[in-house]
């Protein structure tokens, strides 16, 4: 399945998108994780997204499209995939449409997550990654069980940079300039399914579970 998360910062694209992968054993394609691999090795790549990335701006459309095209075109990505932070503009999302097209693939379903905007600025604040598996953990909604040790691998835990207030609110403006028109674009496409992102982790799982049968049976 070819399936695509939108909804701003904190939504829980990338929690939703690491259970739903694992459920359809496909990869979870996540464009802020790369570039942040990319930041931590010091890539030219990373360079010349940090600074974006700190200020709350999006990294520019060239240097991201140039990234999925090369991602979507291994070979683990042709039975399907969880693509989570991309497309974030229009332009993105035309050049999505234009690279499955060479690839003779097709979107299936695009997912948006709403959630309100007091409890985005809760959780992206309590928001802790593992740096050894990436899991995502929040301190106060699904926290460890020993401080900053992740429970799946052992590793320590850290907290985004872009993870400050003025950054969040920020990244809260640039997603509804920039990111929200996107909503029409895949609902004229007939491909938007709408989920509800309040409550708990497993209640909106069952609902994104529930929007992929509908779209597989579409
Ligand atoms: P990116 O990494 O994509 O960040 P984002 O879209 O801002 O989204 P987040 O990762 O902050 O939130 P999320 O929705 O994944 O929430 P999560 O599941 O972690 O992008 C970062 C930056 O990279 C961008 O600002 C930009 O600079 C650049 N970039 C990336 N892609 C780009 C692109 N395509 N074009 C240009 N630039 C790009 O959940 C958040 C917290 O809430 C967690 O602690 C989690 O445990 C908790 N939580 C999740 N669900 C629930 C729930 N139901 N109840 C309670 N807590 C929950």
């Amino acid at each position: 399945m070819h399936v695509v998360l939108v909804g701003p910062p904190g939504a829980g694209k990338g929690t939703q998108a690491q259970l739903i992968a694992g459920r359809l054993q496909i990869p979870h394609v996540s464009t802020g994780d790369i570039f942040r691999e990319n930041v931590s090795e010091l890539t030219d790549l990373g360079k010349q997204a940090q600074t974006f990335m700190n200020a709350g701006e999006l990294v520019p459309d060239a240097i991201t499209v140039a990234m999925v095209r090369e991602r979507l075109a291994k070979p683990d990505a042709h039975a399907g995939f969880v693509l989570d932070g991309f497309p974030r503009t229009l332009v993105q999302a035309q050049q999505l449409q234009k690279t499955l097209a060479e690839l003779d693939e097709n979107l299936d379903v695009v997912l948006e997550m709403k959630p309100d905007d007091e409890e985005l600025v809760r959780r992206l604040s309590g928001r802790r990654t593992c740096q050894g598996c990436g899991r995502i953990w929040h301190v106060v909604y699904d926290p460890t069980s020993v401080d900053n040790q992740c429970d799946e691998c052992g590793s320590s835990l850290s907290q985004r940079d872009d993870d400050r207030p003025e950054t969040i609110r920020r990244r809260l403006e640039v997603y509804r300039e920039q990111t929200e028109p996107l909503v029409g674009f895949y609902a004229d496409l007939g491909l938007l399914a709408i989920i509800d992102a309040v409550g708990t982790v497993d209640e909106v799982t069952l609902r994104a579970v529930q929007a992929l049968r509908e779209a597989q049976s579409a």
